[in-house]
């Protein structure tokens, strides 16, 4: 049997790519999930933030009156670079690229274009195989119109594809008037592949204290639904390549990914929850499907397709699944 896919012109020897998350953040980590099995890795994110703190350490520097090159940072002790750093994101792309067979992929966050560009040259020269753009910003401010919003990502897009010399994915979100208009948008922008969908970790209000926790949490297998309705309707309307994220739990959950089109399907939850070589019994439970379903290779999966359903027909399996939610006392729920 054939796993081998194709997800942003890169040969993966299966669809299982193990997502950003503390699990790739070393060298070691990235080696496990390898060995477990997934066809690539993306290592966790470099922030804004870390961008923006990296800068500031150099203007000490310039204001110090030094040579600013990455060793000099190891001269001053109060500005030595971070864990978090620049520097040290692309000596751990470096590294782990080395490390393994399977590609590695690098991730940058934030909620401004500016600055990305030379970053994301640099990830590439550094040995990532390709790169994600987490484009994390909240529209909070009611003045901010979603042309806004839509543009600011464009650009972002637009800057580190100039500068890449690798391919370069959006890390999308759903939360978009018109989410199928803006992935074409992107599409033609020149995004190489759309992830759908990050998670927005909302923040919850702390019952005894009042105040604002940070949220973060795993997901569930339902959260794959949007997503799959997404890549069912995007497919052949883009060029790009799609990847699922959010909520495989189980080999069903990727299989189900694969039948809506997927080109590759991407896991963090999963394997936080069971650990690394959860990845193995996904690749064992995908290959035990495909045998008992007649099917030898990725581009089987084409064939047997599930049609994304014409938005008149979306509408109708809404209306018939609420006319029959409320026809009943007691649902399938
Ligand atoms: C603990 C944790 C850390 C994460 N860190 C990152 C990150 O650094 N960058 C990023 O793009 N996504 C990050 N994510 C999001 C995941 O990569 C993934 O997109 C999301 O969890 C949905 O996939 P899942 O349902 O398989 O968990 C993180 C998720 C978790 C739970």
């Amino acid at each position: 049997m054939d796993l081998t896919a194709t997800y942003l012109g890169l040969q993966l020897r299966n669809p299982l790519i193990a997502s950003p998350s503390p699990l790739s953040r070393t060298v070691a980590g990235v080696r496990r999930l390898t060995e477990a099995g997934v066809g690539a890795v993306v290592l966790p994110s470099l922030f804004e933030e870390d961008i923006l703190e990296a800068e500031r350490r150099e203007g000490m520097l310039l204001d110090q009156g030094a040579d600013v090159f990455p060793e000099a940072l190891s001269y001053f002790p109060e500005t030595a670079a971070p864990a978090s750093s620049p520097e040290a994101y692309l000596r751990l792309i470096e590294r782990a690229a080395r490390a393994v067979e399977v590609p590695v992929l690098a991730s940058l966050n934030a909620a401004n274009a500016e600055g990305w560009a030379g970053l994301a040259r640099a990830m590439g020269e550094a040995g990532a195989a390709a790169i994600e753009l987490n484009f994390y910003q909240l529209p909070a401010d009611p003045e901010v119109t979603s042309a806004d919003v839509e543009d600011r990502l464009l650009e972002a897009l637009q800057a580190a594809r100039a500068a890449a010399r690798v391919p370069v994915a959006v890390k999308l979100v759903p939360y978009f008037s018109s989410l199928g208009e803006m992935a074409t948008r992107l599409d033609r922008a020149g995004a190489d592949g759309l992830i759908l969908f990050n998670r927005w970790l909302q923040p919850e209000i702390d019952f005894e204290t009042g105040r604002a926790l940070p949220g973060i949490g795993l997901s569930v297998p339902m959260d794959g639904r949007l997503p799959r309705v997404w890549i069912a309707l995007l497919r052949g309307r883009v060029r790009a390549s799609l990847a699922g994220s959010s909520g495989v739990e189980s080999a069903q959950d990727l299989v189900r990914y694969l039948l809506a089109g997927a080109d590759a399907v991407m896991t963090t939850s999963a394997l936080l929850r069971h650990g690394p070589d959860h990845a193995r019994s996904l690749l064992e439970g995908l290959q035990g499907w495909m045998a008992g379903h007649g099917l030898e290779r990725m581009q089987d999966f084409r064939a047997r397709a599930a049609t994304p359903g014409r938005p008149a027909e979306l509408r109708s399996t809404y209306v018939e699944a609420l006319r029959l939610a409320n026809s009943q006392d007691r649902g399938p729920w």
